[in-house]
């Protein structure tokens, strides 16, 4: 049984579709051993407490540096040592050390197809208004490895939603969460768990 650290500061969609999957057994061979928030006040640890997870809260507003913070993050995800590290909706850069220690076993959520409108600093709302000033026809979403440089690590799963002539950021941000977040997430959280998935040279193949 895999052992799952999810990483959220705000809303918690993605946690919650995780949460379903798990209920419908979509996730094999793993539980959801803690939820670590970086935002107290976050809908996430709501979400998380209703569904009966474990929840810590390490509040980067109460640390007076970032490099204090992240060593708190590390620390606890030590003590917990999972087998899986997810984040879905984490606000914060994962420091050196934690990709480090936890290589090949963090994986993160990106509202496009990575690698158009992604990078550092393009997070949120900000993808989707880039996809629609370049009037791309097609966006989508990615889950990928985590690594130091962001939304670079080798690519698990991709997803494509089509934009509309009438979407503005937030309709084609709910759309692409619904569409293809939701949906590609648990099914690489799964792939994961099962050890279908390997890496070579940087990219990722499923295993039979
Ligand atoms: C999602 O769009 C995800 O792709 C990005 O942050 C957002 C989190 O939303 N990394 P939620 O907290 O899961 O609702």
């Amino acid at each position: 049984m895999k052992k799952i650290v999810v990483l959220v500061s705000g809303t918690g969609t993605n946690l919650n579709a995780l949460i379903n999957a798990f209920k419908n057994d979509e996730i094999k061979n793993a539980k959801i051993e803690c939820v670590i928030s970086s935002n107290n006040h976050a809908k996430a640890v709501e979400i998380a407490k209703e569904a009966g997870l474990k929840t810590k809260i390490i509040d980067v507003k109460s640390f007076d540096d970032k490099a204090k913070f992240q060593e708190k993050l590390f620390l606890t995800l030590k003590e917990l040592s999972p087998d899986l590290i997810v984040l879905a909706g984490f606000l914060q850069i994962i420091g050196k050390q934690i990709i480090d220690h936890f290589k090949n076993r963090i994986i993160n959520i990106h509202p496009s197809l990575i690698p158009s409108f992604c990078g550092a600093g393009v997070y949120g709302l900000k993808v989707h208004e880039a996809a629609l000033e370049r009037g791309v026809k097609i966006t989508g979403a990615t889950v990928h490895f985590v690594n130091e440089i962001a939304d670079d690590g080798p690519i698990i799963l991709q997803k494509a939603v089509e934009i509309k002539q009438d979407d503005d950021a937030k309709t084609l941000q709910k759309r692409v969460m619904k569409e293809a977040e939701w949906q590609i997430l648990k099914k690489a959280v799964n792939l994961i768990c099962l050890d279908k998935i390997e890496i070579r040279n940087k990219k990722t193949y499923i295993k039979n």
